[in-house]
């Protein structure tokens, strides 16, 4: 699968010709100056839970691309009353098939809600199945006993998990997470962005390879097979 960073927690993966994008939080990253948020493909729009910085550009995407918003019900009828109307509410556990692929909900340990202070839900996370391989996007979360469930029901090919700290949870959690769900091949997110979630990213890659584990920092804009 075809994996494109957008900065922070947003990308793009390619299953089965379908774009789907995580989180879209560009237009106010000054990390992701470079990336052309208009070009950007979608026919998915996976919201994790409600903070700013996952769903800052939906609206905007989903409005140009006519993207599906897959998201628990709370932040897909916040955005219903925005004016989309291509959406799938989900809820922790439940999940649904498409042509493509098919996605389940998943635990996050976090919070959610607006930036207006509307209730956005559970904070989830997403394992994405598919005949091209499975991988978990964990969203924002804590480590959780929970995510041994994601490694006894599925093999997979990757986990985006966040390793910033701070609001998340950090490297040494990160490892656990990838021994809970038995991925050995990680795609970081949610560091760097803001102050609060620098990370030194060598000193992640060394924990990480001392572990026995892969972790890749994408550029942003990188697009990387997967
Ligand atoms: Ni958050
Ligand atoms: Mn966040």
């Amino acid at each position: 699968m075809k994996v494109t960073y957008y900065g922070h927690s947003c990308f793009g993966v390619e299953v089965k010709g379908k774009h789907l994008l995580f989180d879209p939080f560009i237009s106010y990253n000054p990390l992701a100056k470079g990336v052309k948020i208009d070009e950007i493909k979608a026919d998915y729009i996976f919201l994790s839970h409600a903070h700013q910085d996952h769903v800052a550009d939906a609206e905007a995407i989903a409005k140009r691309t006519g993207a599906v918003l897959i998201s628990n019900f709370e932040i897909c009828m916040y955005f219903a009353k925005k004016g989309i109307d291509k959406f799938r509410p989900i809820n922790t556990g439940g999940g649904f098939s498409t042509k493509a692929f098919r996605v389940q909900s998943v635990i996050a340990q976090h919070s959610s809600s607006f930036e207006d202070g509307v209730y956005g839900g559970d904070a989830g996370g997403f394992v994405i199945s598919s005949e091209e391989g499975n991988f978990y996007y964990a969203g924002d979360t804590a480590l959780t006993y929970d995510m041994k469930l994601i490694g006894e029901g599925n093999t997979l090919s990757f986990a985006l998990l966040p390793v910033g700290d701070n609001f998340t949870m950090g490297c040494t959690d990160a490892i656990k997470a990838a021994e809970f769900v038995k991925c050995n091949n990680i795609i970081g997110m949610h560091y760097d962005t803001f102050d609060l979630i620098k990370i030194d990213k060598e000193k992640t890659t060394e924990a990480f390879e001392k572990a026995g584990k892969k972790i890749t920092f994408l550029e942003i804009g990188e697009t990387k097979e997967f």
